[in-house]
């Protein structure tokens, strides 16, 4: 079965988050949720296989080798939602474990339109698996996903990828504490996190030799020019890929090449950048494994189980709420 809800994204939203991101005072920036078009979801697929950018298959590995593990855990009958399903491949070690036990109703929950349907088309062959997809935000999505369930059942929320490390560390919390208040005591959350690890190895994961990071982070200049008529010059940005030692995170800039005046005629919005000004586009948090447990305690939930890949040091959570 296969339904999604209606898009309710405007020009006008994208216009206006473009312009008060990019004229706020001090550093410019840029909301990353737009990083992912059609284009831009396939570049990320193909940073998710580069043998620079561990983290995917980190991520997968745990998921094949502990499913049944962590499904075991679980209560009973429960229902899953996915914040952020991307393509929706490594959800399919869950929803198979689960399967075994149960029919089971799978909610995506996804702004990027392709990616549902990717995942849609991905997911929605498995035996006594039901897909229904939400293009929602993340909580507005899950709100109505615990809204329409049944009396009994119990939720298992997916939030992968160290999708959560792309928040600031206080509004990491903020979005647990936030997602523990729509859900139930005794339902669960399974929170992928990236672990630290040598800084060499965290700058290349997101500036790989062959380009393709890169690409993904100029691809938003490319959107905002297909979509609100912007005329930014792609030849003079650079990609870059800094460690913010201190907030103990990956920060992604685009850098300009040179003095330059920008237009955005759907945005009523023209600007100059100085040379080597730069517009942030994402933060990537890294974790100690201990703090997830912490942040756990801080937000309602009680970690009631850890796994840790030993290839690329990267941690499965799994939170109960109290
Ligand atoms: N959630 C991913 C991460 O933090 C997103 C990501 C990977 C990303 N590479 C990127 C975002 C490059 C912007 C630019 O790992």
């Amino acid at each position: 079965m296969l339904t999604a809800s209606l898009p309710i994204r405007h020009v006008s939203e994208f216009s206006a988050e473009v312009r008060e991101s990019l004229t706020k005072p001090g550093q410019r920036e840029l909301p990353s949720k737009y990083l992912y078009d059609e284009v831009g979801s396939a570049l990320f697929e193909a940073i998710c296989v580069l043998p620079e950018y561990g983290l995917t298959r980190a991520d997968a590995r745990l998921l094949e080798k502990y499913s049944r593990e962590i499904v075991g855990r679980l209560p009973s009958p429960i229902q899953v939602a996915e914040l952020g399903s991307g393509s929706g491949k490594k959800t399919r070690w869950i929803l198979e474990a689960l399967s075994r036990r149960q029919r089971t109703y799978y909610y995506p929950i996804e702004i990027s339109p392709s990616a549902l349907a990717a995942c849609a088309k991905e997911l929605g062959q498995i035996d006594l698996v039901s897909v229904v997809g939400h293009e929602q935000p993340y909580l507005e999505g899950l709100r109505t996903v615990a809204e329409g369930r049944g009396e009994r059942d119990h939720l298992l929320v997916l939030f992968l990828g160290s999708t959560i490390g792309n928040f600031d560390r206080d509004a990491g919390e903020e979005f647990l504490s936030e997602m523990r208040e729509i859900l139930q005591p005794g339902d669960a959350l399974l929170l992928g996190t990236d672990l630290e690890k040598s800084i060499e190895l965290q700058l290349l994961a997101y500036d790989d030799p062959a380009g393709v990071t890169a690409a993904f982070n100029l691809n938003l200049l490319a959107r905002i020019n297909r979509e609100l008529g912007a005329d930014f010059d792609l030849s003079s940005f650079r990609h870059q890929a800094r460690w913010n030692r201190v907030e103990r995170r990956i920060e992604m800039h685009l850098g300009s090449m040179c003095r330059q005046t920008v237009h955005v005629p759907a945005a009523s919005l023209r600007f100059m950048l100085d040379e080597d000004e730069t517009i942030w586009t994402e933060s990537s948090h890294k974790y100690q494994a201990e703090e997830i447990p912490e942040m756990a305690e801080r937000t309602g939930f009680r970690c009631d189980g850890q796994w840790i890949d030993r290839e690329w040091p990267f941690a499965q959570n799994l939170l109960i709420a109290g």
